[in-house]
């Protein structure tokens, strides 16, 4: 395995050239807090009134952290910091709030703390996990999902395998308050996804409805997966990482063993293109795409691969998990990436959800958890999940 991930430094290499072209990039897009690209390919800005809330805002901060990590540049760090005090403004849009608040508030304000100890950081951090907390359902043990969109889906009762990105954030929130109610929150949630959302085969399912008041299972839905009964292949490299860290944070086995579970029904799921779809269960004359599947189920399988390794465990699985991540972000690296300067973005052909009309397009969390799993390779990442 060793070998396998030195292998002549190629990751080096797409490192070296990410830092380039983001060098470049940083500076004509000073301010923004971007999503995708327009029809130029240059970053769009989520950092106004109307788009504050919008739930990926933290990765543009979280991508500038690891670039500082990176190349020592200040510039990184002075933007990543814009971005955090930008973000203030969700804190007064309680309606914009949602489950996503360690998607948000991990790669800004949590890991400003953890690297300056800035005060006000450390305070952003905590009301995030707070109001994550807040989500809880007692009822059903679980974290709500969204809130209502303002149509005639009552989502009360919703919750779904995203959320388990979150939870990070809820265990650091317990350990920096040394207050063990927000890691009971998350062990709670996560017993609840474990049970209801991993199926038999190791596939997972995006949406589940619970009735709120009862906390009864009352159906699930396809998300934006193909449909119910699919397995779209962002849900699935959120479980898959998703439970590897709720391993790390808690030490109980049975999230590593499901992570483990989803890793081998994801991997039996690959086809050796190393391309990954947007649903594993799409039609077959679908060739529909998303990079950011595979970038996050890469940045999973090293994780995963790590806390094997660390309690030596499974050693075969634990290679072949590793060996897999390096087939993923080598196809990305030679068939996915624009290192041009043309376009801001690095990965292309990344999808949001199956059935918008819009597919195969730049979206920023793609580029985080690419870097994130190549720095992950040559052990200079900064933890931030
Ligand atoms: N968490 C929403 C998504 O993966 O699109």
């Amino acid at each position: 395995m060793e070998l396998e991930r030195r292998d002549e430094n190629w990751y080096v290499r797409a490192l070296n050239r990410v830092q380039a072209k983001m060098e470049k990039v940083v500076d004509r897009n000073l301010g923004k807090i971007p999503y995708t690209t327009d029809e130029n390919g240059r970053f769009d800005d989520r950092s106004g009134k109307k788009d504050i809330c919008w739930w990926t805002n933290g990765f543009w901060g979280g991508e500038l952290w690891q670039l500082y990590r990176l190349s020592g540049n200040e510039k990184f760090k002075s933007e990543a910091i814009a971005v955090e005090e930008k973000m203030d403004a969700a804190f007064m849009d309680y309606n914009g709030m949602d489950h996503d608040a360690g998607f948000r508030w991990l790669p800004t304000a949590v890991i400003n703390y953890k690297l300056t100890g800035d005060k006000e950081s450390r305070n952003r951090g905590l009301l995030a996990a707070a109001n994550l907390a807040g989500r809880f359902n007692m009822n059903g043990n679980f974290i709500r999902a969204w809130n209502d969109w303002g149509d005639d889906r009552d989502t009360t009762g919703w919750a779904i395998i995203d959320c388990m990105m979150n939870l990070p954030l809820l265990y650091w929130a317990s350990k920096e308050l040394g207050d063990p109610r927000f890691k009971a929150i998350a062990v709670a949630h996560a017993d609840t996804a474990m049970k209801n959302f991993i199926r038999e085969d190791g596939s997972v399912k995006h949406i589940i409805g619970f009735d709120p008041a009862t906390g009864e299972y009352l159906r699930d839905y396809g998300g934006q997966g193909f449909g119910e009964g699919s397995s779209w292949t962002r849900g699935q490299s959120w479980a898959l990482y998703g439970f590897a860290l709720s391993y790390k944070y808690t030490g109980n086995e049975r999230y590593l063993e499901t992570s483990m579970k989803v890793a081998d029904y994801v991997l039996s799921e690959i086809k050796d293109t190393y391309l990954i779809p947007v649903d594993f269960r799409q039609p077959e004359n679908v060739t529909l795409e998303d990079s950011t599947a595979s970038a996050i189920i890469a940045s999973g399988l090293i994780e995963l691969a790590q806390a094997l390794e660390s309690i030596g465990k499974e050693q075969e699985k634990a290679d072949k998990y590793m060996a897999m991540a390096v087939n993923l972000l080598k196809t990305l690296d030679e068939k996915r990436c624009d290192y041009s300067l043309d376009k801001d973005n690095i990965l292309e052909k990344c999808t949001a959800a199956y059935h918008d009309e819009k597919h195969e397009f730049a979206i920023i969390y793609g580029d985080y958890y690419y870097i994130e799993a190549l720095m992950k390779l040559d052990g200079r990442v900064l933890t931030i999940f």
